[in-house]
């Protein structure tokens, strides 16, 4: 019973990772392209980057990937807050996280990488490694 419970432990992480990552969060082609007070995920070198600008103008870019298992954050325009879609973890505009599960904060990301350029992440998760862990249940 208590494998059965596993299997579909697992089967549930699987599938909210499925879903999470195939629901769109907002795109802009660029910082420029941000209104202030909005946020939306911009590809910056080979990676896509959670970029919020501020009513008074400054942008502040994390990495989009959540620390928790990698799915990509959405941006909350209600909470002004980046949230997963995946488990629920929420993080503050410079990437602390508000709540879990989880426990390490966005990565603060360089907006001055050239096009093209490698910066060391696909901006894509490779092999998933959330199959290796049960995640935090139902
Ligand atoms: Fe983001 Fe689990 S991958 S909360």
């Amino acid at each position: 019973l208590r494998e059965a419970g596993s299997a579909l432990g697992l089967q549930a992480t699987v599938a909210r990772h499925f879903v999470g990552d195939r629901l769109r969060p907002a795109e802009a082609g660029s910082v420029d392209d941000l209104a202030p007070g909005t946020g939306a995920l911009i590809r910056v070198g080979g990676a896509k980057a959670a970029v919020y600008r501020d009513p008074a103008g400054t942008v502040h870019a994390l990495s989009a990937r959540c620390t928790h298992l990698g799915c990509l954050v959405h941006f909350n325009e209600v909470e002004t807050a980046w949230e997963c879609p995946c488990h629920g973890s929420r993080f503050d505009i410079d990437g602390a996280v508000v709540q879990g599960p989880a426990t390490k904060p966005l990565e603060p990301r360089d907006l001055d990488v050239p096009s093209g350029a490698e910066d060391g992440t696909d901006g894509e998760p490779g092999e998933p490694e959330y199959l290796d862990e049960p995640g935090p249940g139902p």
